[in-house]
């Protein structure tokens, strides 16, 4: 069994910490470290001691119920609400004390569970708004974009609020490849879909993870997470109580217990 209880995982995450925390044991580069945060909002302590991290290239989901902490943990990586203590490293720079515009600008992407499109503006104008916003040299150029999501493409003229609830989360995802992101942060983006397109949204995440952006997917829809994802943890009461991977998650008995609403 590769999960393992919230300590055993601290315990690994500490060993490597104190070896630079930039290798596992295997000897895989890790793109971001999260260590031990407890966020809080306002005198309300919401995560406690979270712990994850995901390597170059991995697809890592966090698996949750309703309230348990998904959206604070990539809030507080991406810096909206800062943990109040613990550490961050993305790419083994300190990511805690920065405003999010700047983790931005140093190669993370994230995209919000609500998407926010513009509804006023084109499927093009939004993907240049968001150019224009990260102010980056952008690798991915507009075309590059279309390239991956050909269906996009097409609606380049369609006003966002024509768009679909897939549309609108594949525009989303799109306008976040254009600030070049080395890691994507994605909230639940399958909230809301119907079936048929949670497995285009599952295949445009793969799409996104053999152009070797490294992920991290919050998700409530556990099945869809785990057909896509390496490894996965889950949090619950704002803590990790596992990680292992997709497999393991799937199959281990009281890993479901805390993912069961
Ligand atoms: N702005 C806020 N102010 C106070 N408490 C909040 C705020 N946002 C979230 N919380 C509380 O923090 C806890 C974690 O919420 P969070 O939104 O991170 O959960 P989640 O796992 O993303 O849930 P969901 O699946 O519903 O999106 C919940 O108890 C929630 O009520
Ligand atoms: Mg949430």
């Amino acid at each position: 069994m590769k999960w393992c209880k919230e300590s055993t995982l601290e315990k690994r995450l500490r060993g490597r910490k104190d070896n630079n925390g930039s290798k596992d044991d295997m000897g895989l580069e890790a793109t971001l470290e999260v260590w031990e945060i407890n966020t809080f909002y306002a005198l309300s302590h919401v995560l406690f001691k979270v712990s994850l991290r995901v390597q170059k290239g991995e697809l890592v989901c966090l698996l949750g119920r309703n309230g348990a902490g998904k959206t604070t943990t990539l809030r507080s990586i991406i810096g909206l609400t800062p943990p109040r203590s613990g550490n961050i490293r993305f790419n083994g720079r300190e990511l805690v004390g920065k405003r999010p515009y700047q983790i931005v600008r140093m190669g993370m992407g994230y995209v919000p569970g609500d998407r926010r499109i513009f509804p006023d503006l084109t499927v093009r104008e939004n993907l240049e708004v968001g150019r224009r916003l990260r102010g980056t040299a952008a690798e991915w150029t507009l075309e590059r974009v279309y390239e991956l999501f050909p269906s996009l493409k097409k609606l380049d003229k369609q006003l966002g609020n024509h768009l679909s609830g897939g549309e609108q989360q594949m525009l989303a995802i799109a306008r976040s490849l254009i600030g070049s992101p080395e890691l994507l942060l994605l909230d639940e983006p399958s909230e809301g879909l119907a079936p048929l397109l949670v497995k285009v949204l599952e295949d445009q995440v793969l799409k996104l993870r053999e152009e070797g952006i490294s992920i991290l997917l919050a998700e409530q829809n556990v099945k869809s997470a785990l057909r896509v994802s390496d490894r996965g943890y889950i949090i619950d009461k704002g803590r990790i109580f596992f990680q292992g991977t997709a497999k393991d998650l799937r199959e281990n008995e009281e890993a479901r217990r805390h993912l069961i609403v």
